[in-house]
């Protein structure tokens, strides 16, 4: 059949999430799984979000509030800014598709680190831009580097603070620096994902730069990992009034539906969901590194609630090991390290479960028993 594709399109690989719980049941009828592939939040729902959307349910039949106004409330007074400051998405994936899609035009060029979230390629492809990157240093955005690809066709600049897959962080003193330099026709995108994860002294808070007038700053939050709501799918941006206005003019209505405005709302309230979190993130990341230690193994020290590690060994017979022991983990070779596995934090059973179960398997892989 013919049909007028775009080059850019017809050349798009498709991401690739972790695998499903429901998809790994399927296939190798397993019943009990545990998913550290994705970055979720292992503690569940908050309760707080869980009674709102018990709430909701009888009212399912009608549409949402399109501008979700009661969650912009509660956001612009939780983060000190207007609610014209902020906008919505169905996750935060759709403020980067926003991004692409109201400020790329064919041929325009967008920046970024060798080894991070790869919807931003992906999404850059399917706009029409090109994408480039800057290699890593020690598995960190090395932001000099960065810099020196930023030229007249550069639009965007995708910094994920921290870092997805890698768990690094660029510091205040370096972030200060690169936006102190980048033209305020380049827009910077601080993607915090991970941020309520963050508790090094000097790792810098993306808002700080907007509220001291960045207004070519937008940062990146999300409900789906600290907040516990990724299957709600929703996410937000902050940065100026002018962007964010802008930006505006491609969300369609209702692109965050009733459930996720609720739970999104209730679950900014749960302070004591969150610090839960944030204290079990914590402990298991340390835990991990004790466990890759005892095992003799590379890791990257992470700010988020995640670690990657080099099994010094190609890792997809130790993925697939881990899988059919119930365990899914993230093969890491879309991001060009094929001898690396990225792993959630689980609850602390869990996280026992994966050390144990790779430290069998690694055994096994390389023939000690
Ligand atoms: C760095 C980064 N940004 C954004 C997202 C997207 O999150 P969501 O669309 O669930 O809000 C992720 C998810 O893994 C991520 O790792």
């Amino acid at each position: 059949m013919f049909f007028p594709s775009k080059p850019y399109i017809d050349q798009v690989v498709p991401y690739e999430p972790g695998r499903p719980i429901e998809e790994v049941q399927r296939e190798l009828g397993i019943r009990h799984l545990v998913k550290l592939a994705s970055n979720e939040n292992p503690l569940g729902v908050s309760p707080k979000a869980r009674r709102a959307l018990q709430k909701l349910l009888p009212n399912l039949h009608y549409y949402p509030e399109s501008t979700a106004p009661e969650l912009l409330k509660a956001l612009a007074k939780y983060h000190g800014v207007s609610g014209k400051q902020i906008i919505l998405g169905n996750g935060s994936n759709e403020i980067i598709e926003f991004l692409c899609r109201a400020l790329l035009s064919e041929g325009d060029e967008v920046v970024s680190g060798e080894c991070s979230f790869l919807v931003y390629p992906l999404i850059t492809q399917i706009c029409g831009g090109r994408f480039r990157v800057s290699p890593m240093k020690d598995f960190a955005y090395d932001l000099d580097a960065l810099g020196r690809l930023i030229n007249a066709k550069t639009r965007l600049v995708f910094i994920a603070n921290p870092n997805n897959p890698t768990g690094t962080y660029v510091t205040q003193q370096v972030l200060a620096r690169f936006l102190s330099k980048v033209g305020e026709e380049v827009i910077v995108c601080l993607d915090e994902a991970y941020a309520d994860f963050a508790d090094a002294k000097d790792y810098p808070r993306g808002l700080n730069y907007l509220k001291q007038g960045a207004g070519n700053v937008i940062v990146l939050r999300t409900f789906s990992k600290s907040h516990g709501l990724a299957g709600l799918r929703i996410g937000y941006g902050i940065g100026s009034e002018r962007l964010i206005q802008y930006l505006q003019k491609v969300r369609q209505p209702f692109n965050v539906n009733a459930a996720a405005q609720v739970a999104a709302r209730a679950a900014l309230e749960d302070k004591a969901y969150l610090r839960r979190a944030q204290k079990l993130v914590k402990q298991g990341r340390m835990f991990l590194y004790k466990g890759f230690d005892r095992l003799g193994l590379k890791y990257v020290r992470s700010q988020a609630n995640f670690v990657l590690v080099d099994l010094g060994t190609d890792s997809k017979p130790v993925v697939d090991g881990l899988l059919k022991k119930g365990l899914i983990v993230r093969g890491v070779k879309a991001y060009n390290l094929p001898t690396f596995i990225r792993v959630s934090i689980g609850l602390p059973a869990q996280n026992t479960q994966f050390i144990k179960m790779l430290d069998l398997i690694l055994r096994r892989t390389k023939g000690e028993s």
